[in-house]
């Protein structure tokens, strides 16, 4: 196995690696025309995507890499070359991951040509690369999230090797983002403005597979926000783990040093982007300058994201969470009373070690009185390596199953309540896609995050169109368009 690890400077180095890996998507290129003509058809290529919307923008960016190479994008993952990009946070995802590469070696045996990748944070979990070459020896190429702008790269040696290719960074602090991306939606993108986390919640994995936190220079993202309005981009979300602690970790005298909310600011001047959201606030370091911000920018879009976690405060404090029940509480009323118009979404984990269901009360009593516009709700997954794994008053899954359903039942009923309350509204939607279950029907999605499903032709996809809000179906409505 080849560990990289880069001691370069702080720097988006972007130009002279982009460059570089422009030039290797001309040469695989080549690789995929060869290969072409020797099938007789398109060589195809499926990207699979596990996890968070970081891993969903690394995604646009290694399917562009494929399709300029030559591929055809498919959705079904018997393709010529088929990569995951994996996520660790919790213990389900690894095991969808390995369900599903199993049948992919089914796919392989009956077409010799076929290239199968995983990349992504599994892979920088001690363990996996050694587990993927041990049982599943069929995989071509498997790299990790430091190095995922080298995709194209790989994707070379790959084209050229019958041997499994690795290559796996333990850190790196260089940040390569200017390059080629095949976005989801034409009209919408995310904006990564910062990698890593060092908060380290002790149940979290992720401090542990993606490094230290990094943060991009404001002009390299404000740069990119222009691009992408100058591509018919009209909504962005500013994406990190912990968006509040963007900017710390430049040096006090680096004019590159500025907050969050200064940054926000900066991104809703950019002329085209009509709405800003950002993923994902820590309550911990939540600013009052932030709540200033949202409320004088009628571009930022009227929802946050506040992950909880947990409702009681000895469990907090074992997570490593930094706040209490009453903090949180705290924050959730400054918050109504200054930006009363605000839905505000969390994560809760059940089940962590030590967790009674007297602590779950504490829990569903915060439910009650934040009024969540919406929970996910996860139980607590084991993450080897991470402090929580090795607590000795681990929950009996019935213990946790039981106090899960019991939140869960609070949480729908409030997010019921509290989207109900925007009954007969007309509020402005980004128009996104034709509805999933019915064709004569659009899907838009308001300010506050909520879906609408209401009558109209696809022309307006991508377009901010006035809806008036007339059935409430829990999460979402059904309306009509305001001419
Ligand atoms: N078990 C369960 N849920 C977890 N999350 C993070 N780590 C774990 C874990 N070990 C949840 C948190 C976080 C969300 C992205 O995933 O709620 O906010
Ligand atoms: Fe994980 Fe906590 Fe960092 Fe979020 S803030 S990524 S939960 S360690």
């Amino acid at each position: 196995m080849s560990i990289n690890v880069l001691n370069s400077n702080k720097n988006e180095v972007t130009d002279a690696e982009s460059l570089k890996q422009l030039e290797f998507i001309e040469q695989a290129k080549e690789k995929v025309s060869a290969l072409e003509k020797e099938l007789g058809r398109k060589p195809t290529a499926c990207v699979v995507t596990f996890g968070c919307q970081m891993n969903a923008r690394d995604s646009e960016k290694l399917l562009a890499t494929l399709k300029l190479a030559g591929y055809e994008e498919v959705e079904t993952e018997d393709a010529d070359f088929v990569i995951y990009n994996t996520c660790t946070v919790r213990d389900n995802a690894d095991q969808r991951v390995f369900g599903r590469l199993g049948q992919c070696s089914n796919h392989k045996k009956n077409n010799p040509h076929m290239k199968i990748a995983i990349c992504g944070c599994m892979m920088q979990e001690q363990g996996a690369v050694e587990k993927i070459q041990k049982s599943y020896r069929f995989v071509d190429l498997i790299f990790g999230t430091h190095n995922i702008y080298k995709f194209a790269e790989l994707l070379n040696t790959c084209l050229d090797s019958d041997r499994m290719i690795i290559d796996i960074w333990k850190e790196t602090d260089k940040i390569v983002e200017d390059l080629p991306v095949f976005r989801k939606y034409p009209f919408k993108s995310g904006v990564n403005i910062m990698f890593g986390c060092n908060n380290f919640c002790t149940y979290c994995i992720v401090p542990y597979v993606r490094g230290r936190e990094r943060s991009r220079a404001p002009k390299d993202i404000i740069r990119e926000c222009e691009k992408l309005a100058a591509d018919g981009v009209k909504e962005v979300m500013l994406l990190g783990q912990n968006v509040n602690s963007y900017g710390l970790d430049f040096k006090d005298d680096d004019p590159n040093k500025i907050s969050f909310a200064k940054l926000l600011e900066m991104v809703c001047e950019v002329e085209g982007i009509e709405r800003v959201r950002f993923m994902t606030p820590h309550p911990k370091d939540f600013s009052d300058e932030l709540l200033e911000v949202i409320g004088k920018n009628e571009k930022i879009a009227r929802h946050i994201h506040l992950p909880l976690q947990s409702g009681n405060t000895e469990i907090l404090r074992r997570m490593n969470r930094k706040y209490t029940k009453d903090d949180y509480l705290a924050l959730v009323d400054k918050i109504r009373r200054d930006l009363p118009d605000v839905a505000i979404t969390t994560d809760i984990i059940v089940g962590f070690p030590g967790e009674t269901s007297e602590a779950v009360d504490d829990t569903i009593d915060v439910v009650k009185k934040a009024h969540f516009n919406n929970a996910f709700t996860f139980i607590y997954s084991k993450r080897t390596g991470t402090p929580a794994a090795s607590f000795e008053d681990q929950v009996p899954e019935e213990l946790v199953k039981e106090n899960f359903d019991r939140l869960l039942k609070v949480v729908q009923d409030e997010a019921k309540e509290q989207t109900l309350k925007y009954a007969g509204q007309t509020q402005r939607a980004l128009v996104e896609s034709v509805n999933d279950h019915d064709e004569s029907l659009l899907t838009g999605r308001l300010s506050n995050n909520t879906l609408v499903h209401f009558p109209g032709s696809k022309e307006l996809i991508g377009d901010f169109v006035d809806v008036k809000l007339l059935e409430c179906h829990g999460f979402y409505y059904v309306g009509e368009l305001v001419k």
